[in-house]
């Protein structure tokens, strides 16, 4: 839990004994850098065998996460297009303009509870949360770098050689430990500690209303077989019945199988923190939650791949939709956004 005092009371202990090096602020504490299994969750996918988790790893990850110096030009970080106040999604934009002002052609995702995914990006692109910074680092209109590039501007700054040595015990920098911090940073984003948490726990804050009762009653009933509690995601690769885009013409999963059959599916996403990370699917489309909701009960397009589920669409009517999407509001976790240890530390 969080401990207010004892955070004032390690800051003015870190404030007067911290004068290591000018460039370093003080860290703010890290207290609960620890691998977290919520009562009732399968396992996760990710256990930091190979990568062991420490505060100064953290530190480390963190650091980087908001670090510039790993795009091309110094201008955008991975925090830049994840942003903490959305739960690590990009605010209002459909697509994320990188590098060069470019845009990206898929919307970035809220970013938490990465220890249990099996896959990561729309189409699952990549498997393993250690490898997958190289996608955005590399990519043309995202980042435009590359590791050795990023490995020569680090090594160049007394602050990371530091950083370094703390977190790994020498201050060399090679990628194998930046992509190990960056797993330990990320990985570090539960999101656990939302109202729906608090009723499953039987916990203060945890009162649900007679609408959101409800609407956890409806969801059950027809969302949760494939945005499957208590994650909210199957992580499997599914056809929604979006309408393609003629521009984009984005097929998803047959991106990376090449396989026909996957053709428009993608990784169903999490509804956790769903209010905030608008707007909604892989491009962006809906601006709304009554938008993504009016999708499902009149928006279905059946080309050839739609997932058996929704064959017929979900028959809600107003008053339902009204009752799923209070219940949704419930899955917002305030404390994963207040959370001091996820904010830019430069
Ligand atoms: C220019 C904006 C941008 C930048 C910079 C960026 N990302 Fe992303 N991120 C995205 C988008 C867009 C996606 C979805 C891409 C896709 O599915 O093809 C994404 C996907 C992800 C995912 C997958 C999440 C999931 O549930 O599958 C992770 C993890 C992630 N980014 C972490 C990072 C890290 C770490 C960095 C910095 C090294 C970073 N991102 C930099 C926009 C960005
Ligand atoms: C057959 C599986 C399936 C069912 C049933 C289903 N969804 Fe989805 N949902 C998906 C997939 C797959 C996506 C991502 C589609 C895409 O972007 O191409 C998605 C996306 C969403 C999104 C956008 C999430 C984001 O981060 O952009 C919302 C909101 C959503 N669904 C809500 C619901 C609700 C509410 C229900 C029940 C009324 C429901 N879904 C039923 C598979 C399903």
């Amino acid at each position: 839990m969080y401990k207010k005092l004892n955070i004032i009371l390690l800051w003015s202990i870190i404030g007067f004994s911290c004068s290591v090096d000018p460039e370093i602020k003080p860290q703010l504490p890290v207290e609960n850098i620890r691998q977290v299994v919520p009562e009732g969750w399968p396992s996760p996918v990710y256990t930091y065998q190979n990568n062991p988790l420490t505060e100064d790893g953290f530190a480390l990850g963190r650091s980087l996460f908001y670090e510039k110096m790993l795009s091309r030009d110094n201008t955008i970080s991975c925090g830049s297009c994840h942003q903490n106040f959305v739960a690590f999604a990009h605010s209002e934009h459909k697509f994320s303009h990188g590098i060069d002002g470019l845009l990206g052609n898929r919307n970035a995702p809220g970013l938490f509870n990465l220890n249990w995914n099996t896959s990561f990006m729309w189409d699952g692109g990549i498997n393993h949360i250690e490898v997958q910074p190289l996608g955005p680092i590399s990519n043309p209109v995202e980042m435009d770098s590359d590791l050795n590039a990023v490995i020569s501007k680090l090594s160049s700054s007394n602050k990371y050689k530091q950083l370094f040595l703390r977190a790994f015990g020498t201050d060399s920098i090679n990628s194998q430990r930046i992509l190990f911090a960056l797993a330990q940073f990320q990985g570090m984003l539960y999101s656990y500690n939302s109202k729906y948490d608090y009723y499953k726990r039987v916990e203060v804050g945890g009162e649900m209303n007679a609408q959101e009762l409800s609407g956890y009653n409806l969801f059950v009933q027809k969302c949760n077989s494939c945005h499957k509690e208590p994650l909210f995601t199957d992580y499997e690769f599914r056809n929604n019945g979006l309408s393609m885009n003629p521009i984009l013409q984005d097929t998803g999963r047959a991106h990376i199988t090449g396989s026909p059959s996957d053709r428009y599916k993608f990784k169903t996403p999490s509804l956790r923190n769903i209010a905030l990370t608008a707007p909604y699917m892989h491009d962006g489309r809906f601006n709304t939650l009554d938008e993504a909701l009016n999708h499902y009960t009149s928006g279905i397009v059946n080309y050839g791949t739609l997932d058996p589920i929704l064959q017929n669409g979900i028959t809600l009517s107003s008053q339902e939709k009204a009752d799923i999407k209070a219940f949704l509001l419930t899955l917002t976790d305030y404390k994963l956004l207040s959370d001091e240890r996820f904010r830019d530390p430069n």
